[in-house]
């Protein structure tokens, strides 16, 4: 049995990760793919319960190092009863953000210490990084202003203020240049349309999609 792939999906707010990865689900499912679509924080029972306490309630109800040890129990759980066992059994899975979002969110945005999350990176998520992390890059100010017309309650983070969304664009840009080998940056500017054809050649370009068997 050959081992899936694993793809995230990266970016602020209202960037468009939500829309483009059930795309992709579509996509693949469509070649013959074995699909586990999932999200952080949540994408398991426990790390759903865990989401609630964080995208909900007043923008400043955690401290950074709070925020990072309760994403960090949520991806604990989502590793290892979702995304470990779909690939062992071969299914591709398209997380919509993984960790990248902690050291974006917590770290380069949020101050909190980047040495705790490199510590907890490697007890946690060990080898399993993504094959390919997508990295949605858009002006905050736009990014907000889709999120807002979106609405919903989950909308914690969006209540950060705009200097923290500026450097949260920083930070995605910065670990996507540290890290080229597994991250692509997409430009979330353009029209759903465009933005899916640049995740699809990013992806054909990466990863290969098998043809279906005949
Ligand atoms: N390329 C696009 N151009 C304009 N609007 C878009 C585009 N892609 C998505 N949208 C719309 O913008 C809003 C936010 O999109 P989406 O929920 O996919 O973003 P997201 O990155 O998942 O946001 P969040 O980080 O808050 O989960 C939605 O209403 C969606 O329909
Ligand atoms: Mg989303």
């Amino acid at each position: 049995m050959t081992r899936g792939r694993f793809i995230s999906f990266e970016g602020g707010e209202g960037a468009g990760k939500s829309t483009q990865a059930a795309r992709l689900a579509d996509r693949l499912r469509a070649r013959g793919l074995q699909v586990v679509a999932t999200r952080e924080p949540g994408g398991s029972p426990g790390a759903e319960a865990l989401r609630r306490l964080l995208v909900q309630g007043e923008a400043d109800r955690w401290s950074a190092t709070a925020e990072t040890l309760i994403l960090y129990a949520a991806r604990d759980d989502h590793l290892t009863r979702t995304i470990r066992p779909a690939l062992d059994r071969g299914a591709w899975v398209i997380s919509d953000r993984f960790a990248d979002s902690t050291r974006a969110y917590q770290g380069a945005a949020g101050g909190g210490s980047t040495a705790l999350i490199a510590a907890l990176e490697q007890a946690v998520v060990g080898a399993d990084w993504p094959d390919l992390t997508l990295v949605f890059d858009l002006d905050p100010a736009l990014g907000l202003e889709r999120a807002a017309g979106r609405g919903g309650a989950d909308a914690r983070f969006e209540g950060k203020g705009l200097a923290f969304h500026q450097r949260l664009r920083e930070g995605f840009r910065a670990l996507a240049a540290a890290e080229p080998a597994r991250c692509v940056m997409i430009d979330a500017s353009g029209s759903p349309e465009a933005v899916e054809a640049a995740i699809w050649s990013a992806v054909q370009a990466r990863l290969p999609v098998p043809e279906p068997a005949a």
